[in-house]
């Protein structure tokens, strides 16, 4: 797969939701993990995540919104029920991304939304728990970004095998000669 992606969410209450999302993350192969002000000490996260991802998958702590750093060239995608958002099934995930989850009983601020690159929801009645919205999007991401036998017409139909992937020739490519 191409690309990389990270999982982060803002002002999380439930030191529980923060242990699933990091297992959630580092089973689906996340780069990194990252909490805004989060409302516990990161320590208490050990008793809910059995997997103890945190020792597999870096963990990044900020104390704002503004503090907040990424890697050069990797977009912020929140993760928001609003009107405005484009739905999870539409959204093309960029290459290097970040994803940021909200509060449990809240939304991602203002501030964060605004630093935002793309906004995305969910296609649900109302808002789910934070980390199943967070899991969502990355199967999302996955089933969008790996290569997967294709899904039968119908029940009984096998899935569709895809091709062997074939390397092209090398590409050498060189910069245009000034015209005289
Ligand atoms: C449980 S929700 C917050 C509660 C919600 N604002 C409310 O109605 O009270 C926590 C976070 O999960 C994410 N979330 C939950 N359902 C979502 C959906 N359908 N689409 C996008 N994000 C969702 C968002 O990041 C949200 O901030």
């Amino acid at each position: 797969m191409r690309g990389y992606f990270a999982i982060g969410a803002e002002g999380i209450s439930k030191p529980m939701n923060l242990g699933s999302l990091l297992r959630t993350a580092h089973a689906f192969g996340a780069s990194f993990f990252f909490a805004i002000e989060p409302a516990f000490k990161i320590k208490e996260v050990k008793h809910s995540d059995t997997s103890d991802a945190a020792k597999h998958l870096p963990l990044y702590t900020f104390s704002s919104v503004d503090a907040l750093m990424l890697p050069r060239g990797c977009a912020l995608v929140g993760i928001e029920l609003t009107d405005d958002a484009v739905e999870l099934p539409s959204f093309f995930h960029p290459q290097a991304a970040a994803y940021v989850l909200g509060p449990e009983r809240g939304s991602l601020s203002p501030e964060m939304q605004a630093r935002c690159d793309h906004l995305v929801k969910i296609p649900t009645k109302f808002c789910i728990n934070v980390g199943l919205a967070g899991a969502l999007v990355m199967y999302d991401r996955q089933i969008c970004q790996g290569r997967f036998a294709r899904r039968g017409t119908n029940p009984r139909a096998k899935p569709e095998a895809l091709p062997e992937h074939v390397s092209g020739a090398q590409k050498i490519r060189r910069k245009p000669e000034a015209s005289e």
